[in-house]
């Protein structure tokens, strides 16, 4: 039996939850995961998937080191939701044989108040028992898209005040709902109200199915596309990482792209091209309501569609199958009990509305306000003025690029915050404890490599080992200042959506420099792909660079014994779940 003192509680089974998990166990951590999903996976759980859901991200980039992935399922070529689940169902069962529990809500984490470590309150969902539990350290990973955001003005309940007719519901529910829904737009279309990647792929399947769909939205999010595929040397290497502005600059070449006017020109060159590509590979008339997207270069809401298919979003807006109303805003349901309000006054008639309104904190419901004071999870306005960090004066973020997002001001005092996370992992007030931490707040276009070396910084931070961190709150807080002022800076008025429970910290196309920043926290090499002076940009990033970081940083610990005080052996050990 582990010892139980030393359970790591992970809250959360998703790929954030299922990864640090892993770790941890590689590392002789004793740990139990608690999920009030009844599968694992997270958004990728097979009760939340829906058919048509596909996934963004290139091949082989959503993965971890440990087991590869099949070849997509779908006949697009891309990995859909069906592959995600069942890649994480496999991961859960290859490796973590008994140590998740299912249909287990965490209602509330609080300090200890009787010594070490935190005690969570927790709900069986299928009785409804409440138990209290204890853990020695805790890890969330409660995700960005487990809570579903709804404006409550076109919310179920306020469709049930007004007596509308057709099933309205949030898009998280498409998945279980969706034969009601084909079931009530057999006569009149379905709305569809948002302009993200869950309201194309919907409007897709709905299509697809021959229904009339028609989508409300003020502005959509960027898309990424190319006629034939991007090659790997390009989309798989450094090169989006380097063309795009990172708090390190770790390159001359950076340097000079970031800091010259002339290279910053190449920069905005490089992705007004992307751009152009995009929409003409999509077929996107210059005066389409699609082009009132988010810019690629300033924007964390890209979406990867690849090489345009004949059955996706963007072809069948083409092919007149999906309407679009933008810029326009649902503000309500109308007294005819069939139509939905816009704020212009137009009354558009639905069979069934679906919310494709996006997700909120996921620690609303979780952590008490006591315990976010108490853990120091609560984010607060930025203390320093940005002129204070005059390093941020690049040439490629100066104004003359910088145009107003649609939809977005960039003076939106909402989102003027900054997260109380360093590095987005762990809070500052806490950092000392080393006994409490995140994974799955930093905000970036590869989850894969992310979340799995976050969880080797986690299990390094939770043994004890040498870790670079700062040597006092004061500094460490500073840190976290200079990041939050960062990602003002670099992403204007993207803030006021992103909430700190899943982008704490942003490396949207830069997550290479911020893993590079990790490892060296570690005391690991970093600029794992290789190649010379003038090959490096291009080599492909390889998951393989970090599959043998457990050994790596066990290594590491063996040479200094002394300076781990755990002692934890390197030998991989035998799960131990609880
Ligand atoms: C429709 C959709 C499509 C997406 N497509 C992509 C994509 O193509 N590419 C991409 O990179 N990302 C995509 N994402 C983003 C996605 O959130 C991340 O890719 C990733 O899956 C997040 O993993 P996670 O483990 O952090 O969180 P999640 O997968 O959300 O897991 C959260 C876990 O926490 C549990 N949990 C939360 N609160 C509690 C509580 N109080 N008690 C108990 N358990 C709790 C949940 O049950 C779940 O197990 C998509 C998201 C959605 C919703
Ligand atoms: C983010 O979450 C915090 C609490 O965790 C809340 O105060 C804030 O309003 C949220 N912001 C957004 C944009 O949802
Ligand atoms: C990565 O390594 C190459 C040599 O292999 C070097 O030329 C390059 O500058 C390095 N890049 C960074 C970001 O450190
Ligand atoms: C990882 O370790 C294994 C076994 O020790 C070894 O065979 C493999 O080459 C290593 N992989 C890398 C990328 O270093």
């Amino acid at each position: 039996m582990p010892d139980p003192s030393e359970i790591v509680g992970i809250i959360g089974a998703g790929a954030a939850g299922l990864i640090t998990a892993h770790t941890l166990v590689k590392d002789g951590f004793p740990v139990q995961v608690l999920t009030r999903d009844r599968t694992p996976g997270g958004v990728w759980a097979a009760e939340r998937i829906y058919p048509g859901l596909e996934i963004n991200n290139v091949h082989g980039e959503f993965r971890f080191s440990a087991l590869g992935m099949p070849p997509p399922s779908t006949g697009s070529g891309r990995l859909g939701g069906e592959d995600l689940n069942a890649y994480m169902k496999a991961y859960a069962h290859n490796f973590l044989h008994g140590c998740i529990r299912y249909g287990v809500e965490v209602e509330d984490v609080s300090e200890n108040p009787d010594g070490e470590g935190y005690i969570l309150s927790t709900r069986d969902l299928k009785n409804g028992k409440k138990e209290q539990l204890r853990f020695r350290r805790v890890v969330l990973c409660t995700g960005g898209c487990s809570a579903p955001h709804i404006p409550p003005e076109i919310s179920p309940t306020a469709a049930k005040n007004m007596g509308f007719k057709g099933p309205v519901l949030h898009s998280q529910e498409f998945g279980k709902q969706k034969e009601d829904v084909l079931a009530a737009c057999e006569a009149v279309q379905a709305v569809i109200v948002g302009g993200g990647k869950s309201a194309q792929d919907i409007a897709a399947y709905l299509a697809n199915h021959g229904t009339k769909v028609l989508v409300i939205f003020e502005s959509t999010d960027a898309v990424l596309a190319c006629p034939v595929p991007w090659p790997d040397f390009i989309r798989r290497s450094r090169v989006l990482s380097i063309m795009s502005p990172s708090r390190q600059l770790p390159s001359l070449l950076e340097q000079f792209l970031h800091k010259t006017r002339l290279g910053a020109k190449i920069v905005h060159g490089f992705w007004a091209i992307v751009s152009f590509l995009s929409f003409f590979a999509l077929s996107i008339p210059p005066d389409s309501p699609l082009r009132r997207s988010h810019s690629i270069f300033w924007s964390i809401r890209t979406n990867d569609e690849g090489i345009p298919s004949p059955t996706r979003f963007h072809s069948l807006v083409n092919k007149g199958a999906i309407s679009l109303i933008s810029p326009a805003r649902a503000i309500g349901f109308c007294s005819d009990r069939r139509s939905v309000r816009l704020a212009d006054g137009r009354a558009i008639p639905a069979g069934a509305v679906i919310l494709a309104t996006g997700y909120g904190p996921s620690w609303g419901g979780l952590l008490s306000v006591q315990t976010m004071k108490n853990v120091g999870l609560e984010r607060h306005p930025p203390t320093v003025p940005e002129m204070h960090f005059h390093n941020l004066n690049y040439a490629s973020l100066a104004s003359e690029f910088n145009p107003t997002e649609p939809g977005r001001n960039p003076h939106d005092t909402e989102g003027q915050w900054a997260s109380a996370l360093y590095r987005g992992i762990a809070p500052v007030q806490n950092l000392a404890k080393r006994d409490f931490a995140v994974n799955g707040a930093i905000f970036t276009t590869n989850n894969g490599y992310v979340f799995e070396t976050v969880a080797h910084w986690i299990s390094s931070y939770f043994l004890g080992d040498p870790l670079r961190l700062p040597p006092t709150i004061d500094e460490a807080r500073m840190e976290t200042e200079k990041n939050a002022a960062w990602m003002r800076k670099r992403h204007p008025g993207m803030l006021g959506w992103a909430n700190e429970s899943y982008a704490a910290s942003i490396a949207f196309w830069n997550w290479p420099q911020a893993m590079d920043e990790l490892l060296e926290d570690m005391d690991l090499p970093a600029n794992r792909s290789g190649g010379h002076w003038l090959t490096w940009p291009f080599r492909v990033i390889d998951l393989k660079e970090i599959a043998n970081l457990t050994e790596e940083r066990c290594a590491k610990r063996s040479l200094d014994p002394a300076s781990s005080p755990r002692g934890m052996g390197c030998s991989p050990s035998a799960v131990e779940c609880v």
